[in-house]
């Protein structure tokens, strides 16, 4: 008998359910284990100067928010808040408040993702609409947004997508004349031997322990380019964050006892009647691919249209009205930990997005506003959207998942399953957060006890 057959047997004991029909969902649709294969090998150097760089001020404009602000291991690599406040504000998820003198001009528009597995070699799609993806045509094979094209290769889409947050204004350069990066920024002046890209390579440069551990690295005392920047960064996500030792993984790898009864119901209904894995299919629980599941929209939004307040998702790239308010279908490793929910975090927790997902026509039209968590930032627009009866309309019309019914109890065993993707060990990172950093510039205060779902 095989070990796939042997978990089978198992899982029938277990649940009780009509066996036939278990054995044909599952035994078409459950992931292959995740070997340590799938990521990059480890170059410890350039990991642990990714690890510097990852919470290092430096990369900002204003030396005042770094990666870590908005991606932080004590907030499942996030920053708990369905859209963040970037640059000019203080402090850490929840606690983050804006600077007076030096206010945030606009909340950012989307969800900040959770980085879990994103050095895999399956994840050739970024951002929650693929505006960086890995294309044969495109210089060095990465497609980057109009005008930002790749200087030099990158190893991967990962890679090239580091090196795009430190050209936002509202992220981290910052904006006006207040920095000579958003002077460029705001020229747009990103690439060449004088634009914001080199500029902040140059700045990294002046470091001596930056420069040392480069030059060692690259094997040569060579200027340092935004691509060694890059590099270092997505070497230290990469090794960082990885979720791939949850219960679901041992049970993969034959350890039948690692689901509990309800997990195991779970899962049969995750890769079976619920249909889940239509989307959230493979090891880690997507496709890669673009998908209109009505989420209510709220923000300021995209500008994808007359309406600034509008963010059409895949649509507002490829320009295909079919396209409209498709987004990514996220990974759900480690998602217990990753709240708030979606592109725009409109849904604090599981069991909200779930049921979303089972209705989401019927959801949108009723959906609580209490449940997005937002910063007291000057916002008239953030409801432009959903007080809009049209835009509503529109959303909806675009839905294109299939609703199921589903019992109290299905519910409730789809969330256990949803729990056993956790890596326990491993949520908050390999090395964790550094205790000082190469600039000497502060680190974001932790709070005691950070906000979790
Ligand atoms: C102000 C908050 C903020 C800061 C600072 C920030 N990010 Fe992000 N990050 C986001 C948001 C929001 C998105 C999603 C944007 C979108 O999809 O349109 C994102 C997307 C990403 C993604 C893509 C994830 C995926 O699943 O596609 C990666 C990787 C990433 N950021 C890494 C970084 C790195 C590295 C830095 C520092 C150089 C950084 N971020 C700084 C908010 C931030
Ligand atoms: C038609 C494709 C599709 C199907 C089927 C589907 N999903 Fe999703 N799911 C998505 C997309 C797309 C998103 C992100 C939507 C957005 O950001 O606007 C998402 C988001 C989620 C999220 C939030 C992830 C995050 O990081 O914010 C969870 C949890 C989730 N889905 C679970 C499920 C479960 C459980 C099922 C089965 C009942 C399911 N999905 C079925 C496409 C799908």
């Amino acid at each position: 008998m095989t070990k796939g057959m042997n978990i089978l047997a198992a899982t029938c004991a277990f649940v009780g359910m009509a066996c036939a029909a278990l054995a044909q969902d599952l035994h078409s649709n459950l992931p292959k284990p995740i070997l340590a294969s799938e990521f990059p090998e480890a170059d410890i150097d350039l990991i642990v100067l990714g690890w510097d760089l990852f919470f290092d001020p430096i990369l900002s404009g204003n030396r005042n928010i770094a990666c870590a602000t908005c991606h932080h291991p004590s907030l499942g690599t996030s920053d708990g808040m369905s859209l963040s406040i970037g640059e000019g504000g203080y402090g850490l998820g929840p606690a983050r408040r804006p600077v007076a003198g030096n206010m945030p001009k606009a909340r950012i528009p989307r969800n900040a993702p959770a980085l879990y597995n994103l050095g895999a070699a399956e994840f050739t799609v970024m951002f929650h609409d693929g505006r960086v993806e890995k294309d044969a045509n495109a210089p060095f094979g990465i497609k980057m947004p109009d005008g930002l094209a790749l200087e030099r290769p990158m190893p991967s889409v990962l890679a090239a997508q580091t090196i795009l947050p430190i050209l936002s204004a509202d992220e981290m350069a910052g904006h006006g004349d207040e920095n000579p990066i958003s002077i460029a920024v705001a020229a747009e002046n990103h690439r060449g031997p004088d634009g914001a890209w080199q500029q902040l390579a140059d700045r990294v440069a002046t470091i001596p322990a930056y420069r040392q551990r480069f030059t060692k690295v690259n094997g040569r005392d060579a200027p340092l380019h935004i691509t060694d920047i890059g590099r270092a960064l997505a070497a230290f996500i990469a090794y960082e964050f990885r979720a791939t030792d949850s219960a679901f993984d041992r049970f993969l790898s034959g350890n039948t006892r690692a689901l509990d009864p309800l997990q195991k119901q779970g899962m049969s209904l995750f890769y079976g009647k619920a249909n889940c894995a239509t989307c959230h299919a493979g090891p880690f629980q997507t496709d890669h691919s673009f998908h209109a599941i009505g989420l209510p929209q709220f923000g300021p939004g995209k500008a994808h249209s007359d309406n600034p307040a509008h963010d059409l998702g895949r649509g507002g790239l490829t320009d295909h009205g079919a396209d409209s308010y498709r987004f990514r279908t996220p990974s759900l490793r480690n998602i217990a930990y990753t709240a708030p929910y979606g592109h725009d975090g409109a849904f604090q927790t599981l069991e909200a997005i779930l049921r979303h997902h089972l209705d989401p026509i019927g959801m949108i039209g009723t959906y609580d506003r209490s449940q997005a968590s937002l910063h007291d930032l000057d916002s008239a627009k953030d409801w432009a959207i959903l007080d809009s009866p049209e835009d509503v309309i529109e959303i909806a019309a675009g839905v294109e998942i299939e609703p199921v019914a589903l019992s109290e109890t299905e519910i409730s065993a789809l969330i256990a399953f949803l729990n056993a993707l956790s890596d326990v060990e491993n949520a908050k990172g390999r090395l964790k957060v550094p205790s000082a950093l190469p600039s000497n510039l502060p680190l974001d205060p932790v709070p005691d006890t950070p906000k979790r779902p």
